[in-house]
């Protein structure tokens, strides 16, 4: 790719609460990443339409000269594009409040990404996901995905073992929202001013250095603060404002106290507060239900509000963390700028007593080749045993899947660290099965 071109961009799973952010975030970067074309792509027909409509007003208003489409038809949406920012979320908000209830009803953990919900979720994702890999092959063959289709360490798993020579490039914001939380603390203007050394899986990982530009070190001041009030902040990051969320960055500080050499990713507290998360959690009402009353409807009353106005010049809609990093990936990727990115790769020894197989998160530094993964060294025994059950996990969703077997998703379910025993995992494994009919394939 050279420097003058434009860029032609598709994002999947167009009706997504992050698509208009993402937008915005393209929109106020078209000195340093032009485009030319914008086009979403979505499987559901009117959910999409209602923020295509709206950001169709949006960059008229704005930037006219960008061309701008919506279909449901996957040859149209994956004809001549350079990139394709993927946010599918399989099932929508409806499955996901199963995922999180279910499990709850044994009382164990009920969330998104993590324990159950998240196997449950992985076992939807990566039809789908791959489905979209398929199609950009197909139409695109030189073109990227960044995906943030969660649950992303299965996800990541799957694209590594059944796409092993797709470009895709497999993304998380929770560390953004944590080292922005971590620049606030530390009085600096931008997370960009600090250098930051971190190790894990998805959702599952540790800082174990922080220093400035000039390499003084900032993790004493860091952790002088999280020990008392975890990664609070007063200006806590849009995109987890609510209460929900505003407790787990405070539980960060006991998350803390087990490691106080490193500094942890805010979803550890599923697993090392198991029976904490579960006494606090509302059985009738989950996140999901938080996000549809939430985010999802301020987003779509937005758009709604664009249509019936037909301008969008006071909107409600904002750019979110998501949002940032994925322009900044695609312009490493685009221009080559060999920026230093958190992402979620094949380890090949990047943690040298790990997995070499294993998709792990680490720092990499981004060019048009991808990305290629900095050395972190050898990890602790606790962190190590951890994540060593955590991938078995993930690998194990990922044969279920591909060989269709209940016994390897039941090993799955025993094996999460949120889950007490065999028993307990089997009965909600059979619920999740009998929820998610339409989605998983059949297991044998
Ligand atoms: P959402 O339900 O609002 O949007 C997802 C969209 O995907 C929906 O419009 C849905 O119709 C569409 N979709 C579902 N299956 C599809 C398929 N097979 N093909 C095409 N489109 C399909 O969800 P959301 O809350 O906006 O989140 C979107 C995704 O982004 C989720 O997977 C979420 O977990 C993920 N996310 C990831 C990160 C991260 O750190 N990796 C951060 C934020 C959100
Ligand atoms: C964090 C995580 C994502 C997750 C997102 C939204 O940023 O990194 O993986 O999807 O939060 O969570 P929410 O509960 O607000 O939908
Ligand atoms: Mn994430």
């Amino acid at each position: 790719m050279k420097k003058e071109q434009n860029f032609s961009i598709l994002i999947a799973g167009g009706g997504s609460t992050f698509t208009p952010g993402i937008i915005l975030m393209l929109l106020d970067h078209m000195d340093t990443f032009p485009i030319r074309q914008i086009k979403l792509y979505d499987n559901d027909k009117e959910r999409q339409e209602t923020i295509a409509r709206a950001c169709e007003i949006l960059l008229k208003e704005r930037f006219p000269q960008v061309s701008f489409s919506y279909t449901t038809d996957p040859e149209k949406a994956f004809t001549d594009v350079d990139f394709v920012m993927a946010h599918i979320r399989v099932g929508k908000y409806a499955m996901r409040e199963k995922d999180e209830k279910i499990p709850l009803k044994y009382d164990v953990v009920g969330q998104e990404t993590c324990g159950p919900g998240g196997i449950a979720y992985g076992m939807r994702s990566i039809g789908g996901v791959l489905e979209l890999l398929d199609y950009m092959e197909k139409y695109s063959p030189n073109a990227w995905m960044l995906n943030y289709s969660n649950p992303a360490a299965i996800v990541a798993e799957a694209t590594r073992k059944l796409r092993p020579n797709a470009k895709i490039i497999n993304i998380c914001d929770m560390p953004i929202g944590i080292e922005r939380s971590f620049a606030t603390i530390l009085g600096l203007k931008d997370r960009k001013e600090m250098i930051c050394r971190y190790y894990g899986l998805n959702h599952f990982g540790w800082w174990t250095s922080i220093t400035d530009k000039d390499g003084n070190d900032l993790m004493e001041k860091l952790k002088d603060y999280v020990k008392d009030n975890g990664y609070v902040v007063n200006t806590v990051d849009f995109q987890h404002k609510d209460p929900s969320w505003k407790d787990t960055y405070m539980k960060v500080k006991d998350v803390y106290a087990l490691d106080p050499d490193t500094l942890p990713n805010t979803y550890l507290k599923y697993y090392l507060c198991q029976d904490y998360v579960v006494a606090h959690s509302d059985k009738s009402y989950t996140r999901a239900n938080e996000v549809m009353a939430g985010r999802e409807k301020q987003i779509f009353t937005a758009a709604q509000e664009i249509i019936d106005k037909g301008t969008a010049a006071d909107c409600a809609f904002h750019v979110d963390n998501h949002a940032s990093f994925i322009v900044d990936l695609a312009r490493a990727i685009a221009f080559n700028t060999g920026e230093r990115m958190l992402l979620i790769v094949k380890n090949e020894g990047a943690i040298s007593n790990f997995d070499e197989d294993a998709m792990v998160e680490v720092p990499c530094i981004v060019g048009k080749n991808g990305p290629e993964p900095l050395a972190m060294g050898k990890i602790p025994i606790f962190q190590k045993g951890l994540m060593e059950q955590q991938v078995a996990v993930e690998k194990l969703v990922v044969e279920a899947w591909a060989e269709r077997s209940y016994q390897k998703l039941w090993q799955a379910l025993t094996l999460s660290k949120t889950v007490p025993s065999g028993e307990t995992a089997k009965k909600i494994l059979d619920d999740l099965i009998e929820a998610n009919k339409e989605f998983w394939p059949e297991l044998r």
